[in-house]
């Protein structure tokens, strides 16, 4: 199966990346770029330095840099203000690709069946959605890490990062009819990661990984302020392992998922609706339960840090 995976590193983004392109599981076309955790020249700069860490041969393709309709959301407060946990990366060597991310996802599909795994705002899929007549039907599945099981939001009090930098965006995507794997913000918090694997990453023997220990260090560190414990939150590290491996989701939900774009103070909120009383039918399963040691070990091993 090929995959594209659409992404703003980011911390996290950064697991998910190193485990799905070195787990060798995925035949990855591409990684798109898009406005998120931080800007987009940083999110770029950070998937093209994570790939070059890890031989290089994935292109990188250059995204969105605002959501559809609302201003710039931005989680530097998480990911440092460069988006690797302010770490001192030297510049990639390698550059993106020329082609536009919207019109590489569109245009891959035209050659075969793809699968996204989208790690960050939805703005990429949802633009080459609305730009490509039956692009839905030649999209096989999204394995999203995005929205919320039970309206515990991160960035909002209901509203999780992903949805709420760029809810139309989002509500183009759930209504598409494309296949959805959703890992909520709950699922994640519920999928730590402990001291004992903070150690393990920190004596990584691979350029990545060391480059990754140096990220965490940061992300630690503003998790145990959000937390009050050392642990490590890497929610995009789930939906990764979730695409190489669904069986590490261990309970799941299949519902009737709708975005939320008017309210005050629900903008940016995924709705579950269990019943569908209205007849309509389900549209995401909804990872509500992962399992945390298949998950670690599929990232200790891809950065060698066993
Ligand atoms: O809410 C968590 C999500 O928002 C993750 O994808 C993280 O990288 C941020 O993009
Ligand atoms: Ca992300």
């Amino acid at each position: 199966m090929k995959w594209i995976i659409d992404t703003d590193p980011g911390i996290d983004d950064a697991s998910a990346i190193i485990t799905a392109v070195n787990s060798g599981a995925l035949d990855i076309l591409g990684i798109t770029s898009v406005h998120g955790n931080v800007g987009l020249n940083h999110t770029t700069r950070n998937a093209l330095k994570l790939v070059e860490l890890m031989g290089g041969d994935v292109p990188v393709y250059q995204g969105t840099s605002r959501p559809i309709l609302q201003q710039r959301e931005h989680a530097a407060e998480y990911h440092g203000e460069n988006g690797f946990g302010n770490t001192s990366l030297p510049e990639p060597g390698i550059a993106p690709q020329d082609q536009y991310a919207v019109d590489f996802i569109i245009e891959s599909t035209k050659k075969q069946e793809v699968s996204l795994l989208t790690l960050g705002p939805l703005t990429n899929v949802a633009l080459a959605i609305a730009k490509e007549r039956e692009l839905e039907k030649r999209i096989k599945q999204i394995v999203m890490m995005a929205g919320t099981s039970r309206a515990r939001g991160n960035t909002s009090p209901l509203a999780e990062f992903n949805i709420f930098a760029d809810p139309e965006a989002a509500a183009v995507v759930f209504e598409s009819g494309i296949p959805i794997i959703m890992v909520p913000w709950e699922t994640c918090l519920d999928t730590v990661f402990g001291s004992e694997v903070i150690v393990r990453i920190r004596r990584s023997s691979t350029e990545v990984g060391k480059a990754f220990a140096q990220a965490m260090e940061y992300s630690v560190g503003r998790t145990k302020a959000y937390l009050g414990s050392e642990v490590l939150l890497l929610c995009d590290l789930l939906a990764a392992c979730a695409a190489i491996d669904p069986t590490v989701i261990t309970q799941q939900l299949n519902a009737k998922v709708t975005v939320e774009t008017g309210g005050r103070f629900s903008r940016g909120l995924t709705v579950i609706d269990e019943r569908m009383d209205d007849g309509s039918k389900p549209n995401a399963s909804i990872a509500l339960a992962c399992d945390r040691a298949k998950i670690e070990n599929m990232f200790l091993d891809a950065i060698n840090a066993k």
